[in-house]
């Protein structure tokens, strides 16, 4: 009798695995297999069809270096990094959610005092974010920090751009004793992520586009807490139900509230107009992850 049969195929590899060492790698490559092995059955690919399939990989894999992520950006626009956040911070108690941390964030910004803008070339509109970083029991964290980035008003960050200054619209910021933080950034734009390899023309054929919702990025962290990888969003961005990552939620969709009072944008040490936002985030003390 053959052993090749096509059940026999799959039990064939799911045996050859059987005395892994490392069990845990043992189940996940088991179930690996055999929904790869069913997904290849129910979609029965021609060899053209398979071959085109692993030359797409293959050129995902070459534009990868230590400047750009090509199969990240793959995980991301199918939904997998996302889903990946999701299963690991099932529980939130109140927490700030997280969403998709992207391949933009730099370490070694400046820590810059209370009210100081992350801006280092005056373009885009000033937004004055304000709020307090709070434990899930509602106690204001002294002392957190908060590490923000974001794209100028061309929707590029600055190390995709020769024009903008080294580490612009980059900054930390540290809570004060009653858990409160003042910053000030531009108000974000939408912005396409890199479509110029494989990922961008699977949008393409696949009818999708490449744009994400206007946001500013932060990481938030605190002794004794989980750190959070977060976004703010703008309310009314037209990418929000379509953002080509899937990085959306609710909750983190905040009014950017336009201000044209050239006196109270004084106060701020900005020009008008400007926009304000208020938003406190919320972390998870380590011990009850
Ligand atoms: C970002 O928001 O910076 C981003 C996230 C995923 C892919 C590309 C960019
Ligand atoms: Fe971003």
């Amino acid at each position: 009798m053959s052993n090749n049969t096509e059940e026999q195929i799959t039990r064939n590899v799911l045996d050859s695995m059987a005395h892994a060492p490392d069990r845990r790698l043992h189940s996940v490559m088991t179930s690996l297999i055999s929904h790869l092995h069913a997904f290849i059955r129910e979609v029965e690919p021609t060899q053209e069809e398979w071959a085109t399939a692993i030359q797409f990989l293959t050129r995902t894999g070459q534009l990868c270096d230590e400047k750009r992520q090509e199969f990240i950006l793959l995980s991301d626009i199918t939904g997998v990094t996302m889903l990946v956040d999701a299963i690991n911070h099932r529980s939130q108690d109140g927490a700030t959610e997280s969403t998709i941390f992207g391949p933009f964030y730099r370490e070694g910004a400046q820590e810059l005092p209370v009210g100081a803008t992350i801006s280092k070339d005056g373009r885009g509109e000033p937004v004055v974010v304000t709020g307090k970083v709070l434990s899930t029991s509602g106690t204001p964290i002294a002392g957190a920090t908060l590490d923000i980035w974001e794209t100028d008003e061309n929707g590029l960050y600055e190390q995709q751009d020769p024009e903008q200054p080294d580490m612009n619209l980059r900054g930390k910021f540290l809570t004060d004793s009653a858990g409160g933080y003042c910053f000030v950034g531009i108000k974000p734009v939408s912005y396409s992520i890199l479509d110029d390899g494989p990922v961008g023309q699977l949008l393409r054929v696949l009818g999708r586009h490449p744009f994400r919702p206007a946001h500013i990025h932060l990481l938030i962290s605190a002794n004794g807490f989980a750190p959070v990888t977060t976004h703010l969003f703008v309310k009314g961005d037209p990418y929000l139900d379509s953002d080509a990552v899937f990085g959306t939620k609710d909750s983190l969709i905040v009014d950017f509230v336009r201000h044209d009072s050239a006196e109270e944008a004084a106060r701020y040490n900005v020009t008008a107009p400007f926009y304000k936002v208020a938003y406190d985030f919320v972390l998870k003390p380590l011990s009850k992850r």
